[in-house]
């Protein structure tokens, strides 16, 4: 693919970059010639990335204050700005009925998937405030806005990255910094792979194929590059008068 957007010499920092939607975001971004700061707490698949798209690669769990301000430093270290920011890191959790979930459960996908995003807004709008520009992107899901039965932890989770994406906008708009999120619906990943396994641990290509039958448009799961294809347009000039939005993507699943 040819560079479109013009990301020549940015710095963007890209979470959960060694799978699914970060390394293919990370990939498109080194394609447009963005420089790369790729975090992760999966260390081997992390340094196979970060060698094939010559970027940083950064270890850090994003559930873990410390380490999360230490990717944000690391990146300023390096390059000395962040241009882009993709906050994208997140787990999928248990799946039962709330009278079955611990706390535990609870707690584990909360300190991933709503503080770690918070934690990364929290960093990185402190990079981009005096810079007094920035475009992230935060990774919601179909899960921000609607319900889902034996699903409560993503749920409450994934709402939680919609109302951060608002709240970030607005104090970043006077900085000239924009904040939107995605919402994908479902895109083959390991993410969703998991998912069909826990649904019906004796049938997840069954289950794989009846989801994939759902989808009005295509009946078929998404791609990552298909949702790299929207972060990278709502991380560039493109979509410059766009801020505090939810970007749904997921064939026409809930348009209904
Ligand atoms: N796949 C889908 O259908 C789907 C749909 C909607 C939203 N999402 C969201 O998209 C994002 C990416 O999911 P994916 O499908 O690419 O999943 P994935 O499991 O393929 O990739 C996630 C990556 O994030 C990393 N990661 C997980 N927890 C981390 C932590 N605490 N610190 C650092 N890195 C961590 C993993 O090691 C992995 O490399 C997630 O926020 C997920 O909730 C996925």
């Amino acid at each position: 693919m040819s560079a479109k957007y013009g990301f020549d010499g940015q710095v963007a920092v890209v979470t959960g970059a060694a799978a699914g939607f970060g390394l293919a975001v990370a990939t498109r971004l080194a394609e447009e010639g963005a420089r790369l700061v790729l975090v992760d707490r999966a260390a081997d698949a992390l340094h196979s990335a970060a060698e094939k798209l010559s970027g940083l690669p950064v270890v850090a769990d994003v559930s873990v204050e410390s380490e999360v301000d230490g990717y944000v430093a690391a990146a300023v270290d390096a390059f000395g700005r962040i241009d882009l920011f993709f906050n994208n890191a997140g787990i999928e959790g248990r799946m039962a009925p709330m009278t079955e979930l611990s706390v535990a459960d609870f707690d584990r996908v909360w300190a991933v998937n709503a503080r770690g995003v918070f934690m990364g807004l929290r960093a990185v709008l402190k990079v981009m405030k005096p810079q007094g520009s920035g475009a992230i992107v935060n990774t919601a899901s179909m899960a921000a806005i609607k319900g889902a039965a034996t699903f409560s932890p993503y749920i409450a989770s994934k709402h939680a990255v919609l109302g951060l994406t608002k709240s970030a906008a607005l104090e970043g708009a006077p900085f000239g910094i924009r904040v939107n999120c995605v919402a994908p619906g479902h895109i083959d990943t390991r993410m969703a792979r998991d998912l069909t396994a826990q649904i019906n641990p004796d049938d997840p290509e069954g289950v794989f194929r009846a989801v994939s039958e759902s989808v009005p448009l295509g009946k078929r799961y998404g791609t990552a590059t298909e949702v790299s294809n929207l972060v990278v347009w709502l991380l560039s000039s493109e979509s410059e008068y766009i801020s505090g939005a939810l970007y749904l993507i997921d064939g026409a699943l809930n348009a209904g």
